[in-house]
């Protein structure tokens, strides 16, 4: 019999603390459907005291989560806990995980507190949080910088108290993976009642060894790990969930005696899903979702591949949920085989909206000749950005060239109502973006901009990416066409319409 590998997604929580992937609580709610169906056990939902956002959107996920549990964070801090608890109590199952800093560095920085005061806190703050749920989570904050026998006193103190599981944080992603694992077993070989609560482990990737970490903690016992979509979170991110759950099944040789929940083909769909969502590209050569991680572009490597798949391929792309087309559409295609394509790519669309996308589609192929995969895949997500419209851009006209400086005549709809404002600019993108800013009446900063082809040929569609400053919040969008200058504007126009 193998034994279960406990899946416990952050996404929502330490990947939504990613600078500039903020979601709203609907967005919060799609991406916990996905990954309910992806088979996460636990969903840590947010940190419910940070915000009323935060709040709203862990009360609305637990409500609507059944087969996953629903998890909300928490200092160890009374009003912590009880807006952990109320926000999470009407879920069928939830958990509260409290956590505290224990190592030497934030106790004389961040706390000015000794030891011992760390320890009744932690005893004092899971008894509490005990009394108000069964199931509790402790982490002992930057458990790797911590001294290891004070790391043992107060893994054993929180147990006493009822935690349920200690999860043990690689908090700023410092641990290598011989260490990691030495850590692990030294909680097993020291802790007294360590046989009443699962070990998890919560790394970082500062170093990018957060999942090479985490497979080191499972083979030193862990039974938990905590992992994110696309390995988003703090600074590098955490733990990727789709690398750690690849991992595990493909070295069977390794891993042969674990097993998660995971159904891998919902993979691919719930990566897009972040990726769209939070507006964080994911790079082509990203392991396991990456655009190029199972195209094969040498000579040798297509020709060994044709003869026998797994010369080249130590994963099956199907395992993962991604379906290669040879199928190319074009201006002739009509909306049954479009249909078809979009729900093989893991899109569930009713038939209004696949008409929306048949027009968009239409008008695509009739710029360019072939509409692979990667272009219906923008024109979906292109087509959901725009639903999210406090602002819209109704066209855009822009006069450059190498001797003149350049000038844009955007119109958009904000608010309801048409405007068109034009603006010169440093370059044609910049004013395009000042021309919005008059709009809105306020100037937006260029954080960054990114712009790709999202297939091959000189009619490539080119997708912008960009992020922003407006006030004190940052946010990214992103946007589409086979004009650039019309992809840059809709981006600025996502990332706006996040903020405003
Ligand atoms: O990185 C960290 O230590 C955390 C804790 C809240 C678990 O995110
Ligand atoms: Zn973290």
């Amino acid at each position: 019999m193998s034994e279960k590998i406990i899946i416990f997604d952050t996404t929502l929580r330490d990947g939504e603390q990613a600078p500039g992937a903020s979601l709203t609580s609907e967005q919060k709610t799609e991406v916990a459907y996905q990954l309910e169906k992806l088979g996460v056990d636990v969903i840590e939902a947010g940190f419910p005291v940070a915000s009323p956002d935060d709040f709203n959107a862990v009360s609305i996920i637990s409500r609507r989560i059944k087969n996953s549990a629903v998890c909300g964070l928490a200092r160890c801090l009374g009003r912590d806990i009880d807006a952990a608890y109320n926000a999470l109590k009407k879920a069928k199952h939830f958990r509260i995980h409290i956590f505290l800093a224990t190592s030497k560095i934030h106790l004389k920085y961040k706390f000015k507190k000794a030891e011992d005061e760390i320890v009744s806190i932690a005893k004092r703050m899971t008894k509490m949080a005990r009394n108000l749920c069964d199931d509790i989570e402790f982490s002992p904050e930057d458990a790797t910088r911590t001294d290891r026998d004070f790391l043992f006193r107060v893994v054993e103190a929180a147990i006493s108290k009822g935690a349920r599981t200690i999860n043990i944080p690689d908090t700023v992603g410092y641990s290598y993976p011989q260490e990691f694992s030495s850590i692990i077993t030294g909680i097993f070989n020291n802790v007294s009642n360590i046989n009443k609560a699962v070990i998890s482990v919560h790394c970082h990737n500062d170093l990018g060894l957060a999942v090479a970490n985490s497979l080191s903690a499972v083979l030193g016992g862990a039974r938990q790990v905590h992992c994110t979509i696309n390995g988003i979170g703090e600074r590098a991110g955490n733990a990727s969930l789709e690398e750690f759950v690849m991992a595990l099944k493909t070295r069977k040789d390794v891993f042969g005696g674990f097993r998660t929940s995971i159904n891998t083909k919902e993979i691919y769909r719930s990566s897009r899903l972040v990726s769209k969502l939070t507006g964080f590209v994911v790079p082509p050569n990203k392991a396991i979702v990456g655009r190029n991680a199972f195209r094969h572009e040498a000579g040798i490597h297509q020709d060994a591949i044709l003869k026998k798949r797994t010369t080249y391929e130590i994963m099956d792309p199907k395992d993962i949920g991604l379906i290669k087309s040879e199928l190319v559409l074009g201006k002739h295609s009509g909306r049954h085989a479009l249909a078809s394509r979009l729900k093989n790519l893991g899109f569930k669309l009713d038939k209004k909206r696949v008409e929306v996308v048949f027009k968009r589609f239409k008008d695509l192929a009739d710029k360019k000749k072939e509409v692979f995969d990667d272009d219906l895949i923008a024109l979906v997500e292109e087509e959901t950005r725009q639903k999210r419209k406090v602002l819209e851009m109704v066209s855009v006209k822009v006069v450059t060239g190498t001797e003149i400086i350049p000038n844009a005549t955007v119109k958009v709809k904000y608010k309801g109502k048409v405007y068109e404002f034009s603006s010169t600019g440093d370059g044609p993108v910049d004013a395009c973006y000042r021309a919005i800013d008059k709009v809105i009446g306020r100037h937006a900063k260029l954080l960054t901009y990114k712009l790709d082809a999202i297939t091959r040929g000189k009619d490539a569609q080119g997708m912008v990416s960009v992020e922003i400053k407006y006030g004190n919040r940052t946010a990214s969008g992103k946007g589409s066409s086979t004009d650039i200058l019309e992809a840059s504007t809709k981006a600025y126009i996502d990332a706006l319409n996040k903020i405003i």
